[in-house]
């Protein structure tokens, strides 16, 4: 058992009452490699911004538990050699049992997600509240779920948003003893987040989604008065990475995400933090088939890696600068 405490890492429970006072929402950025963290950590010190490190279970039994501790752990020194000791958090995402999260917080997380949010509500808040039973004894602070996004999450497919229903949100904070509460407004996972028809056009003919349900948000809001609230699949799928990417091989088809006005609006709110995975993952690509496609006799990784490592670095300042609002507040 390795305590975050000693590794240098924080809980999420300060930044985000800052961030809800400072009216800015925390980056959480996934990560699963050495490359993804130097690229956060960078933005991070360049732009003095808090920030959550977010790891998958999937992304962990890639990267091995071992391996992250320690990634972690060089993460939060790395940051200090480049000046700035930022606060780091390290948090499970979609944690899907008990054990998933007793086994992370005993490798060193500062916070994790239970994400209950498929099973009924009383086993929902059955097992959010044992994990908020266990990660408390170590002051790691606990992410719950309530709503199903649609798309793709923790491996079951919803063909529909399950809004969150903000009836529920008080008696399930109160029973559960969470820090912090994902809801479903309309956003969803991966890069595919609206279908075409579902758009309208504007004069330039850029595809326009469906607006967010920022009603649920503000009866949310009005109901736990100064909770954190997490907003989860807040990729915006940039056209500039699909674009190079398509013209560099890929197919990727129908990709429309969440546009950045929506996520600075949702970043004033009582919504404390943002995850972003899908931009970073299409950022990497785009990246890498771009140097490849112009370079066909290259084989070094660090030749696509590090220009990889630079297209992620320059969306996540933006992230933080222009839509999260977290710039300066490290
Ligand atoms: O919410 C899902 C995240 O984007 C992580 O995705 O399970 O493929 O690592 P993953
Ligand atoms: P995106 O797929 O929109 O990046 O969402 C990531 C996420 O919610 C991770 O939990
Ligand atoms: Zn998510």
């Amino acid at each position: 058992m390795v305590s975050y405490k000693e590794l240098g890492l924080v809980n999420s429970r300060a930044i985000f009452k800052k961030a809800f006072e400072g009216k800015y929402a925390i980056p959480a950025f996934n990560f699963n490699n050495m490359e993804q963290m130097q690229a956060i950590i960078q933005a991070c010190v360049e732009e003095s911004s808090p920030v959550i490190l977010q790891v998958s279970s999937g992304a962990r039994k890639y990267a091995n538990q071992t391996i992250l501790r320690y990634i972690a752990q060089g993460a939060v020194e790395y940051a200090k050699e480049l000046g700035k000791n930022i606060p780091i958090v390290l948090h499970l995402d979609h944690g899907d049992s008990l054990e998933l999260c007793i086994s992370c917080i005993e490798y060193g997380f500062s916070s994790v997600m239970i994400d209950g949010s498929h099973f009924p509500y009383e086993k929902n808040i059955e097992v959010t509240r044992s994990v908020v039973e266990y990660a408390h004894k170590h002051d790691v602070t606990v992410e719950g779920e309530l709503g199903v996004l649609a798309g793709i999450e923790d491996d079951v497919k919803a063909e529909h948003h399950t809004y969150t229903q903000p009836e529920e949100v008080e008696d399930f904070v109160s029973k559960t003893g969470v820090d912090s509460l994902a809801i479903s407004i309309g956003t969803s996972h991966g890069a595919n987040k609206f279908k075409p028809e579902q758009c309208t056009r504007n004069a330039e003919g850029v595809l326009i989604p469906p607006p967010l349900r920022f009603d649920i948000l503000e009866a949310v809001e009005k109901r736990i008065p100064g909770f954190p609230i997490v907003l989860h699949g807040a990729s915006s799928v940039p056209p500039k990475y699909v674009e190079i990417i398509n013209n560099h091989g890929g197919k990727l088809k129908d990709a429309i995400g969440i546009p950045e006005e929506e996520l600075r609006h949702a970043a004033q709110s009582a919504v404390c933090k943002i995850n972003i995975d899908s931009d970073g993952r299409l950022a990497m690509t785009a990246a890498i088939r771009e140097t490849l496609d112009a370079h066909p006799e290259w084989f070094d990784p660090r030749q696509y890696l590090g220009p990889a490592r630079d297209y992620l670095k320059e969306l996540y300042k933006h992230k933080l600068v222009h839509v999260l609002g977290s710039a300066g507040k490290a």
